[in-house]
């Protein structure tokens, strides 16, 4: 039986962009957006068009040149906001208008000044408008993570009413537990007349460091879009990573869900985006850092030199990094030191290995990693060299 298909929206250039010190200019958001085309997101949220001229030409040029993903423009719950993206998105093969407005009682509160009925109006009347000019309508409830679920599924409603082909249930300020927000889609999956004609799409941001654990709940769940960006990057801690919730799918195929995405372009993807930002990856980050396949205490170095799958859940050659790295610090054991000799050129016996072991371990002790260069050094200088080099 085939898996049903989680549908991945890649909001770098919109979600992501928006972060200060993330600014791209046009031609690096065409060179990325290729990109993400190629690495198989059905959906690239190319920027908010209304929002400068700037961004109106990125997703013009953009919807001219993505060949397979839908291209998706954001506005407000406003006319003339759903007007421009409708312009910039005119020559998209799939275009897509992502719109709404926010529902918590907060926002309704101190940023609209307003009343929940006007606000539930509000979001039919701007869904209806951007169905005036694409068939394919995004509704955003911001700030759904923290709004009344009996009150969102009104909305979401009156969404569907007005033809929204998909209801974006955004945990905005990333409030939200995994058991919570997991329990907001089956209730809207269970709650919302006419929700077989939508599907239901999470957008989690990641200020508790919870964004990918409450999408990945939010599909468990009967949601199937993840909203997500390359790296994580997004408004203040982030959005959900992509890498992350694509190698969770694809490292559990028991949950019966997939995505399309080209894996092992996952890491090209990372490097792309972070050296385009200029925002650099931090070496612990899930998937894409540089330690994501590093091993570096002896215990581990041990297992992995004897079987892989002991330390490894990931094949690193399946997100695009050559292979796993065994790195030699002062917390390395023999058996790391004799497999990084034997890479260099040196095949030591026991007791050779004994002896320069030593002489490995007071040099560690003065460098927070030993590199190939040092290993030769090492050998060298050890009292068994003759006899390593006569063999
Ligand atoms: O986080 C959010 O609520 C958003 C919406 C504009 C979709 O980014
Ligand atoms: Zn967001």
């Amino acid at each position: 039986m085939s898996k049903t298909h989680i549908q991945i929206f890649d909001t770098t250039l919109r979600d992501g962009e928006q972060v200060p010190g993330c600014k791209l200019n046009t031609t690096q958001k065409l060179i990325i957006a290729k990109k993400l085309d190629i690495l198989g997101v059905d959906v690239i949220e190319a920027g908010f068009p209304v929002s400068s001229p700037g961004d109106f030409e990125s997703v013009k040029e953009i919807s001219r040149i993505v060949k397979n993903a839908t291209v998706c423009g954001l506005t407000r719950a406003v006319e003339n906001d759903i007007k421009v993206a409708a312009e910039a998105l005119a020559s998209a093969k799939k275009p897509r208008i992502h719109t709404g407005i926010g529902t918590s009682d907060s926002h309704i509160k101190y940023k609209f000044n307003s009343t929940r009925e006007e606000v539930l109006k509000r979001a039919f009347d701007a869904v209806r408008y951007a169905k005036s000019f694409v068939e394919d309508v995004e509704f955003y409830a911001e700030d759904a993570g923290r709004t009344d679920n009996e009150y969102l599924a009104r909305v979401c409603e009156a969404a569907i009413k007005a033809g929204a082909t998909v209801l974006n249930i955004p945990d905005t300020t990333g409030y939200c537990l995994p058991s919570e927000y997991g329990a907001k889609i089956k209730y809207l999956k269970e709650n919302v007349k006419g929700i077989e004609k939508a599907i239901l799409s999470c957008h989690c941001h990641n200020d508790l460091g919870l964004a990918t654990a409450n999408s990945i709940e939010g599909i468990i769940n009967g949601a199937r879009q993840i909203e997500c960006t390359i790296n994580g990057i997004g408004e203040r801690a982030g959005n959900t990573s992509l890498e992350e919730v694509v190698m969770i799918l694809k490292q559990h195929p028991y949950l019966d869900l997939d995505t399309n995405i080209n894996t092992s372009m996952l890491f090209g993807m990372s490097q792309l985006v972070s050296e385009s930002m200029g925002v650099y990856v931090q070496p612990n980050k899930a998937i894409v850092g540089s330690n994501a396949f590093a091993h570096s205490s002896g215990i581990h170095q041990d297992g992995m030199i004897k079987n892989k799958t002991t330390y490894e859940i990931i094949d690193p050659k399946d997100v695009g990094v050559t292979d796993s790295a065994i790195v030699l610090t002062a917390r390395s054991g023999r058996a790391a030191l004799a497999y990084r000799a034997k890479n260099v050129g040196y095949d030591l016996t026991k007791l050779q290995l004994d002896d320069v072991y030593v002489n490995f371990l007071n040099f560690a002790d003065t460098k927070k990693e030993i590199n190939d260069n040092d290993i030769h050094q090492i050998i060298e200088t050890s009292n068994v060299y003759q006899q390593i080099i006569s063999a």
